[in-house]
């Protein structure tokens, strides 16, 4: 039987990376039926709002989510469509792994980290935004609840075990926020001590940057709260090339949406400069999450064959080929 997933192409990049994705998956024998949707800015042209009801519908309905980065207009009143999706479904896990490729122009070749972000809470609840009327005050409240903070301690802790992984390390900034990253920190030290097998480290944040770059060898799973996941993943990023290799996966109790880190890239749209390499990870997350390993195993090594062999990659990695010729790079070795 032929699994259905929802798919969104997308703003900016997003059509030409889905497209290269969609026929990874084709060519690995995945056998996904498809049902598009639109969102962002394609879907703002279209339908007139960010996000149409038939696209929350499907994401609800096929439970998991294939997205393409979206544009969320800047100002006018518009919240970002990632935050609302996000918090819509309960997304609260934001996985983002991070894992040093031969042939990439990357100053480190010994990453291997997963951020673990929290996805719905913290700096952007989107709670008591205003400004006040004269335009001079402007304000927004961080919420953290126990009940965000344990649930994602524990998908961390879990997903150490599960992996095989040796540690993890609560990024925080306690010593300032006292209230709401003390909470964080106060149940990520709870949680812990139900994980003995699994070491527990405590970082602050401003610390952690200064040591991810140093020696990100040091790292192994972190979990934060929502604003240092996203700060800090796109640091983790750069550390193995940049943000065209960095997947992430949204993941709740009822769904779950696999994308890349990065955004639309308007700089480079329509262009077919774009590396796709991050959302055919975030392709290979949501195999693995549907538990086709064997399919997930063989694209991840015809992308990091791919890129390993040098001869046909994008500019983001030092090479000359765009974005179709890539793919077909990587749908030959499959
Ligand atoms: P961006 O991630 O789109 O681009 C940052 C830089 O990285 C640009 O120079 C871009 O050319 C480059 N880049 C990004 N992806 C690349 C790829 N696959 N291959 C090669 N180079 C790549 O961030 P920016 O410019 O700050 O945001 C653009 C738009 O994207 C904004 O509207 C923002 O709201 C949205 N955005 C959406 C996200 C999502 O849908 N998950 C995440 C982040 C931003
Ligand atoms: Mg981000």
């Amino acid at each position: 039987m032929s699994t259905t997933i929802t798919v969104i192409p997308g703003d900016g990049i997003g059509p030409d990376i889905v497209d290269a994705t969609l026929k990874v998956l084709d060519k690995a024998g995945c056998n996904f039926t498809y049902e598009f949707a639109d969102a962002g800015l394609t879907a703002l042209e279209k339908h007139g709002e960010l996000i149409p009801q038939q696209t929350l519908d499907l994401i609800e309905k096929n439970k998991v989510t294939l997205k393409g980065p979206l544009t969320t207009p800047i100002g006018e009143g518009f919240t970002s469509i990632n935050v609302s999706l996000r918090k819509t479904f309960n997304l609260y896990a934001n996985v983002r792994p991070v894992l040093s490729l031969k042939g990439t122009r990357a100053r480190y070749d010994n990453v291997d980290i997963i951020t673990i972000r929290e996805n719905t809470e913290g700096m952007y609840s989107g709670i008591g935004q205003k400004v006040s009327e004269d335009g001079t005050i402007a304000e927004a409240m961080s919420v953290i609840t126990r009940e965000g903070a344990e649930r994602i301690c524990r998908f961390a802790f879990e997903l150490a075990c599960k992996e095989g992984r040796k540690k993890v390390t609560s990024v925080h900034k306690a010593n300032i926020m006292k209230s709401t990253s003390g909470l964080f920190l106060k149940v990520a030290r709870e949680v812990a001590k139900e994980f003995p097998e699994i070491e527990f480290e405590e970082m602050i944040v401003d610390a952690t940057c200064m040591k991810l770059v140093m020696d990100p060898s040091q790292f192994d799973v972190i979990v934060t709260t929502n604003l240092f996941g996203d700060i800090l993943s796109d640091l983790c990023a750069g550390l193995i090339g940049g943000l065209g290799l960095a997947p992430g996966a949204n993941i709740g109790t009822d769904a779950a949406i696999f994308e890349a880190v990065h955004g639309s890239a308007p700089d480079i749209a329509g262009q077919d400069l774009a590396n796709p390499t991050a959302l055919i990870l975030g392709a290979v997350q949501m195999l693995e999450y549907l538990g086709m390993a064997e399919q997930a195993g063989k694209i991840r090594d015809a992308v990091r064959d791919t890129i390993a062999a040098g001869e046909c990659v994008t500019r983001d990695l030092g090479g000359n080929a765009g974005t179709q010729a890539f793919t077909d790079a990587i749908l030959a070795r499959l």
